[in-house]
């Protein structure tokens, strides 16, 4: 009789008791799961010094390409309307060009600096790192034109591999970027980017880098 009772009492509680070894079991076996998926994800990546090299390869020839492309829009722009209107041009083309060579050529190509313009360009922990490396390389004497720097990391949760090279500030950069800005440039800087931190450099100086990356699976 007791052990009837015992039992019928039990009923509720066992059940909880199941529901819950239940629930504690799914979440291990999910998190084993989501831990296998992970650890053969990065398994699976050609960490070869081959691939790195042709990773390499492909993220400097995308970069050329992106210079290009803003350089070609920038100057035409500057002649046909002059540099004022060209921030209006610089501010819409921009990530134009960004987005249709991210979509043609599956990599993230972006521009970032520790003192931006654009908010939407502030660097990431490891692009700050790397801007902070050409800066330390930049004062013992390495030529700005020659940094540049890769790596593989976990980003955003998935292993990608990542690619940044420094850019020198130009004659014609100064326009928009150097020390005397003309009256109606500054005004149309000052009014699409009430932040901004990017004038104030000299020729020569490091201005930022090109920073790209791309998904290893
Ligand atoms: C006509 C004016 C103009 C000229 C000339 C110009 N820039 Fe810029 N620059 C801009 C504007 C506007 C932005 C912000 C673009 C955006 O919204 O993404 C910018 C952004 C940048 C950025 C991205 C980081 C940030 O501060 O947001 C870099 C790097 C940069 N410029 C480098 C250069 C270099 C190097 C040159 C010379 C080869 C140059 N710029 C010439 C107007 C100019």
């Amino acid at each position: 009789m007791q052990v009837l009772i015992e039992t019928h009492m039990n009923v509720p509680t066992n059940n909880a008791r199941n529901l819950r070894v239940k629930r504690c079991l799914t979440t291990l076996i999910l998190t084993l799961l989501v831990c296998v998926a992970s650890t053969t994800s990065w398994a699976q990546i050609n960490n070869s010094p081959r691939n790195i090299a042709a990773l390499t390869l492909e993220a400097q020839q995308l970069t050329k390409t992106y210079m290009r492309t803003l350089k070609k829009t920038l100057q035409g722009s500057i002649i046909a309307s002059g540099p004022a209107a060209s921030i209006n041009v610089c501010s819409a083309s921009t990530p134009a060009i960004e987005q249709s060579l991210n979509t043609q050529h599956n990599w993230h190509v972006a521009r970032t600096s520790t003192r931006i313009r654009n908010p939407n360009n502030r660097p990431d922990p490891w692009e700050l790192r790397v801007l902070q490396n050409f800066a330390t390389k930049i004062k013992k004497g390495a030529p700005v034109k020659s940094l540049e720097e890769t790596a593989v990391v976990n980003l955003n949760g998935k292993p990608a591999f990542r690619y940044m090279k420094a850019i020198p500030v130009g004659n014609v950069c100064l326009t928009c970027h150097g020390r005397k800005i003309s009256g109606n440039v500054a005004t149309a800087i000052n009014d699409h980017y009430p932040l901004d931190q990017a004038k104030g450099y000299r020729k020569g100086e490091l201005r930022g880098a090109f920073t790209l990356y791309k998904y290893l699976n």
